[in-house]
């Protein structure tokens, strides 16, 4: 008869022999083999899901749509590129077909000109592309504009400029093109919002209020989504190296036409568009783009808002105006 207590002490003896150096090295290699093989099925399931779809971008003129463009492109996407300035689109049509020639089957994309803030353009536009394409597999709801000014100086036409371009635009685009979604039970639409759609800071009220809209509607969409298969993601953002600051408006309505500092210390538009096109591929549902001090941020408005709103109130006296953060 053995008593537990050696049962015990052979088994540990059996379970130090398995961990000799001579069995670490294959169990470590089996462990990297099988995480190289699962990132390799990922890989191959992304890239079928991106290429030969029918993929929408709007704001494609610039910034982080363009590059999105351009890794949706190489990726094998049949785009439409969408934007208010159509020599725009048509020049970056040129430079994606003599880009640099990727694995996958590429197609010339599509062009399509609308402005966000006309609702009546916005659902010819749907109305253009279902005609000409049959489907939309992914909706890229990239447009936007900025905003920079205080509330008490800003015309109440100002925030609903913001607010129909960044909201009331992209719902409009989103509910034309999702009853053809709904019926083939397949698509997939993303609502790129931004760190201001979680937290608000001073002198960004229209913007941050129009991302946190985006928010709660995308939010909404992806659970009334769900028994139809249609996907939701929300990507939210931290600053990026584009010309978003430069082209905001301001509280009388005109342009900003400052590059801040803020945002020329950005994210390069291509790595975010390369996250993108991970965050699409993998199905995510909510992502946020950010480093560590706004993803703290965010906790903190959630955990210890009283810390957050007094944080934000000495940010506001300090700024008195907006000035190049
Ligand atoms: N840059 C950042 O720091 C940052 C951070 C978080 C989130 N984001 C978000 O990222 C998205 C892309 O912005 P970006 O940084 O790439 O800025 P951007 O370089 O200024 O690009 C904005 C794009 O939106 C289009 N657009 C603006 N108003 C429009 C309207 N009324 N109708 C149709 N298109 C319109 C512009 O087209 P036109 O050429 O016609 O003007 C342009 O293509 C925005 O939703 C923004 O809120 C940016």
């Amino acid at each position: 008869m053995v008593s537990a207590a050696a049962r015990k002490s052979l088994l540990t003896v059996r379970v130090m022999d398995l961990v000799t150096p001579t069995a670490i090295l294959p169990l470590l290699l089996g462990c990297v083999g099988l995480f190289s093989f699962f990132k390799l099925r990922q890989r191959e399931r992304m890239k079928a899901y991106v290429q030969d779809a029918v993929v929408v971008i709007t704001g494609a003129t610039s910034g982080l749509g363009r590059e999105c463009a351009k890794v949706f492109y190489a990726a094998g996407a049949k785009l439409v590129l969408c934007g208010r300035n159509r020599e725009a689109l048509e020049e970056l049509t040129k430079e994606l077909a003599a880009s640099q020639a990727t694995k996958v089957q590429t197609h010339t994309p599509h062009t399509v000109t609308f402005d966000l803030a006309d609702t009546g353009t916005v659902v010819a536009a749907a109305a253009e592309i279902l005609q000409r394409f049959g489907r939309v597999d992914v909706l890229i709801n990239n447009a936007g504009v900025s905003y920079r000014g205080a509330i008490l100086d800003t015309a109440l036409d100002v925030d609903q400029r913001v607010m129909q371009t960044n909201y009331f635009g992209p719902v409009a685009l989103t509910k034309a093109l999702l009853p053809s979604m709904t019926a083939r039970r397949r698509g997939h639409v993303v609502a790129i919002s931004s760190v201001q759609g979680k937290i608000s800071v001073p002198f960004r009220s229209a913007y941050a209020a129009s991302k946190h809209a985006t928010q709660a509607f995308f939010d909404c969409l992806r659970a009334e989504m769900e028994q139809y298969a249609v996907k939701v993601t929300v990507i939210s953002p931290g600053y990026i190296h584009t010309n978003l600051s430069i082209n905001a408006v301001t509280a009388d309505g005109s342009r900003y036409g400052v590059m801040d500092k803020t945002t020329a210390q950005g994210r390069m538009p291509v790595e975010v568009a390369r996250d993108v096109l991970a965050a699409v591929g993998k199905k995510k549902e909510d992502v946020i783009l950010a480093g560590l001090l706004p993803s703290l941020a965010i906790y903190l408005r959630t955990l210890a808002p009283g810390l957050f709103f007094r944080l934000m109130a000495s940010r506001a006296r300090k700024e008195q105006k907006p000035k190049h953060s």
